[in-house]
């Protein structure tokens, strides 16, 4: 198995910079570091790059003192330390509730939901969007772009519009029309492009070498742009009370917010903010793009593209830039990565809806399906306190739960007459 490279958090006293108290990039291959700049690949060996910090001593007091979103961990990330006051979307601090209905009905002691639903466009991506784009204008990129599998596209055209640059998005034709709908809202230059993600995701390669003051979020400004998810492992264990949980199950497409939810506990552990407890990170995927849980699977270190088929078109990622990196993170912790099928993804979507008030989407389902496919399965401990990530909203992905016309519980299709005569027929030919 290849061996994970041990990451370092140290503190002093440093005077933050521009990108905050981050004083370099690394590879997480072979370790090489380069400047703070834009570049995102290792000129050694093409690996990836990743920020390194020296960390001022922040407390949980200084924290809890700052804004109620992701910037109360400013010190923390790759930002200037007055990016509060810049004009950007204020995503995170959402909540995180205790859903008890859906513990008993799955047998679970105790469970948590993160609901990145409560992010300016609804999904956790506003947090990877706030950071990179912060970190574009300190190196003067000029417009904020991406290739999208839909959410990210929405908050960076969100974010564009609120800066008040201009944003690009590269998406995939056959989107769910709710995402595209959200994303040409705000103004920006769209572009449906005629294949998939994966072939977006190449286009945007092309274009990032091509067009020099583009910032494409998650290709040229990736490193910065990853650690935005850091701030949901930060909250987490901050609404928890300053404590980790012991078992979280995460959605993979490119598997960065999995592998940076680990960092954010790795660091408050080696910050002192919270105790050094043991926790165990799931993958989740859905059976038609499953390349991590394929490899998880088969023992694996290197992840085998997929050509992806499923309605969680949010996570259909066949080439996972983060795959390894999972995978690393999944066997130190002793969790695992699996998947379901599109059936069980629109039955978790029911079931959460159902049992806690909450529409979640594709992604939610997929999430949700796999923490129950994994407590059957016994790879889950009932016992344990579980927390499980909301990352997107169902009102985005509604054909995933819409009937068909002429269904009685699709909305709109067989209207009674307004009286009380046909309302009692109705209920008499609904009644169970
Ligand atoms: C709703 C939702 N959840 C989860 C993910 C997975 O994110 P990552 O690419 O960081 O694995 C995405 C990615 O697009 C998403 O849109
Ligand atoms: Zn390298």
């Amino acid at each position: 198995m290849r061996e994970e490279r041990p990451r370092t958090v140290t503190t002093s006293a440093s005077t933050p910079s521009r990108f905050g108290f981050a004083t370099h990039l690394f590879c997480r291959e072979c370790g090489a570091t380069a400047a703070l700049g834009a570049s995102h690949a290792c000129v050694e060996c093409f690996g990836p790059l990743e920020v390194g910090y020296e960390l001022p001593q922040v407390t949980r007091a200084s924290i809890e003192a700052g804004p109620a979103n992701i910037w109360r961990y400013a010190s923390l990330l790759p930002v200037p330390q007055g990016i509060a006051a810049t004009p950007n979307t204020e995503p995170g601090w959402t909540r995180l509730a205790r859903t008890d209905q859906l513990a008993r009905e799955l047998g679970l002691r105790a469970l948590w939901l993160k609901d990145e639903r409560g992010n300016p466009t609804h999904s956790f991506k506003d947090r990877v969007v706030a950071v990179a784009l912060a970190a574009a204008v300190e190196m003067g990129y000029k417009v904020l772009a991406c290739p999208s599998t839909g959410n990210l596209a929405n908050a960076v055209a969100a974010a564009a519009a609120r800066a008040q640059i201009r944003s690009v998005v590269l998406i995939p034709a056959d989107l769910e029309p709710q995402k595209i709908a959200a994303t040409a809202v705000y103004g920006g230059t769209l572009v449906p492009v005629d294949g998939t993600y994966d072939d977006v995701n190449r286009l945007a390669s092309e274009l990032a070498d091509d067009r020099e003051d583009w910032a494409f979020v998650n290709v040229n400004v990736r490193p910065y742009y990853a650690e935005g998810s850091k701030t949901i492992g930060y909250e987490i264990a901050e609404q928890l009370g300053w404590r980790l949980p012991e078992q979280i199950v995460v959605p993979v497409a490119s598997g960065a917010q999995l592998v940076k939810i680990d960092k954010a506990f790795r660091e408050l552990i080696e910050l002192g903010l919270v105790a050094d407890t043991k926790y165990r990170v799931f993958g989740a995927q859905a059976a038609g793009c499953a390349p991590v849980a394929a490899a998880f699977r088969a023992g694996h270190d290197v992840v085998q593209p997929v050509k992806p088929d499923t309605i969680a078109k949010s996570l259909a990622i066949g080439n996972p830039a983060d795959g390894p990196y999972v995978l690393d993170v999944v066997r130190r912790t002793g969790g695992a990565v699996a998947d379901v099928s599109d059936d069980d993804v629109v039955h978790a979507i029911r079931l959460l809806a159902a049992t806690e008030g909450v529409f979640g989407e594709t992604a939610s389902g997929v999430t949700l399906g796999v923490l129950r496919r994994l407590l059957d399965d016994g790879v889950l401990d009932p016992a344990a306190e579980t927390v499980f990530i909301n990352s997107g909203d169902g009102l985005k992905t509604l054909d995933a739960v819409g009937a068909p016309a002429g269904d009685r519980g699709w909305p709109g299709a067989g209207a009674i007459r307004p009286t009380l005569e046909a309302f009692e027929a109705w209920e008499s030919s609904h009644a169970a």
